[in-house]
Order: C-alpha cells, then structure tokens, then sequence
C-alpha cells in the first residue's frame, strides 16, 4: 500500500482531545448496516459494545431491539438459528466474492506514508486507516475489467488499482435518521469513522488514561524540584 495518494481528513476523533462525533457513528453503522454487511463482517465487534460510553451512546434496550432486528445468528445450544441478542458478536460474513472481516480494518490500514519511508505525515497526520477506508470507497474510476473470469474494478486509492469489490456508494443511496445528506462522500466518511470505532472502540478512554498520567507526572516532577532544592538549600 504505497501508491495512492490519500487526502487527510479533519476526523473528530483525531488528535490527543478528540473525541468520536456520536451522530457520525450511528450514522456510520447505519451505512454498514445497510451497504457493506452483505459482504463484511465484523466478526471480533460485540454488539453490546453499542452502548457503551465513548462511542454510538445507544441505550441498551435500543441496542437489544436492534440486534434482534437486524441479525440471525446460530446458537449451538439451541442447534438453530434465532434472533441476535446484545451479547453476541456481529456475525462473520465468508464466501464466494465476500470481502474481508472490517472489525480491525482501520488499523491494518495506513493511509500515510513518508517522506522516504521516514514516517513523519504518520507522525503528524495519524495512521490514516480511516482516511484511507474513505478514499477507498470514493476512488472508483467506473473503468472495469474481466481478468480470468473475475471482474476488477479500478480505484485510485487501492494498492495495484484493480480491486474485485464493485462500487458501493453514490449519493442518495440510504437516507440518514438525523437528516443528514447521504452523499456519497459522506457515507464514505460516516462509514470510514464507524469502523476506526470498531477497531478501537477504548480510544476515548485511552486518551482521557493519558492525559491523567501526563498530570501526575507534572506534579510529581515539581514536588521533586521543590524537594532537591530544599534539600540542598543549606550546602550552597
Ligand atoms: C474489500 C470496505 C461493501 C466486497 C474491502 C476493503 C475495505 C472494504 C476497506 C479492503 C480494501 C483493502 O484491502 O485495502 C467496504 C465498505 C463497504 C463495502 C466500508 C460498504 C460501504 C462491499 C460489498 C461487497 C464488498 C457490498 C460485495 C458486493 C469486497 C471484496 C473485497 C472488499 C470482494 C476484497 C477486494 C480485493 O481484495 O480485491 N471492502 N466494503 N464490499 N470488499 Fe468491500
């Protein structure tokens, strides 16, 4: 993955304060719900985990009537099929032209590269997962090809640029709850800060641990100032 160019996006999520927008969140499951679940999974994502703070901040019983909506999953125990319960995993999805799980994709992804392999727009960009989920989904080029029986697809943003998934977005293609236009670019990113949830879904707490750590290593670093200068006060 070092061909493409991929534009850095402002995601509210980035940087040592930010935070997941909500509304983008539950608009990005509702794209993944809707667009990308007919070939993904998001085997390793507890649905449960909808509720929790930091990230969609649905209820739980929201998050129970939906799971029983939107997922069938097997049950061992039962040795059949039944609704999905907050307590199972969004199923995985396998097979002929299915695509890879999404669970972890933001991070096995890296949107920036360089200058020469340095890592510094790393450094001050981010990783680029998630941008680079959304140049991925909005850089098809309509330009398709038949290869040994499989149809490819260019996208500018794909390393190689033939990819064997289809197009998926174009503007008006679901329609959002809060009222939010569904353009394409927007579902793209919707569904692009989704998944950078899915795949760290403690990031919020991780950086409220941080910055309290950073806090207690302040004060622990002026009380021992204060404490070598009293301490050697009587020597000078
Ligand atoms: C690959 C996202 C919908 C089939 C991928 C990849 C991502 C992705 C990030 C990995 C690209 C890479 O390896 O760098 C999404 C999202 C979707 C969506 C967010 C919904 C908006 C679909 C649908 C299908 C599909 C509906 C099936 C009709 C595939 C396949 C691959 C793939 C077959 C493997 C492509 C290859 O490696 O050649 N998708 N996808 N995807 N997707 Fe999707």
């Amino acid at each position: 993955h070092g061909s493409a160019h991929i534009e850095d996006i402002a995601f509210s999520f980035e940087g040592p304060f930010g935070t997941y927008d909500q509304a983008q969140l539950q608009r990005g499951l509702k794209v993944y719900a809707e667009v990308c679940r007919a070939c993904h999974g998001l085997r390793y994502v507890p649905i449960r985990t909808l509720a929790e703070p930091g990230g969609l901040g649905y209820s739980e019983d929201e998050v129970r009537a939906w799971a029983a909506d939107n997922f069938e999953v097997f049950d061992a125990e039962l040795d059949d099929f039944r609704a999905a319960l907050p307590r199972d995993n969004f199923p995985a999805v396998s097979g002929e032209g299915m695509g890879p799980d999404l669970s972890l994709m933001a991070k096995a992804r890296a949107g920036f590269h360089g200058p020469a392999g340095t890592g510094l727009a790393q450094l001050f960009k981010g990783m680029g997962g998630a941008e680079y989920i959304a140049a991925f989904l909005t850089g098809f080029t309509g330009e398709e090809q038949e290869v040994a029986g499989q149809y490819l697809y260019e996208n500018t943003a794909f390393d190689g640029g033939w990819v064997s998934m289809p197009p998926q977005l174009e503007d008006g293609l679901i329609e959002y709850d809060d009222g939010t236009e569904a353009t394409a670019d927007q579902m793209a990113r919707d569904v692009a800060a989704f998944l950078m949830w899915t795949a760290e879904p403690k990031m919020m707490a991780r950086k409220q641990a941080g910055f309290v750590g950073v806090i207690i290593l302040v004060v622990l670093a002026s009380l021992l100032y204060l404490t070598n200068k009293k301490l050697w006060a009587p020597h000078k």
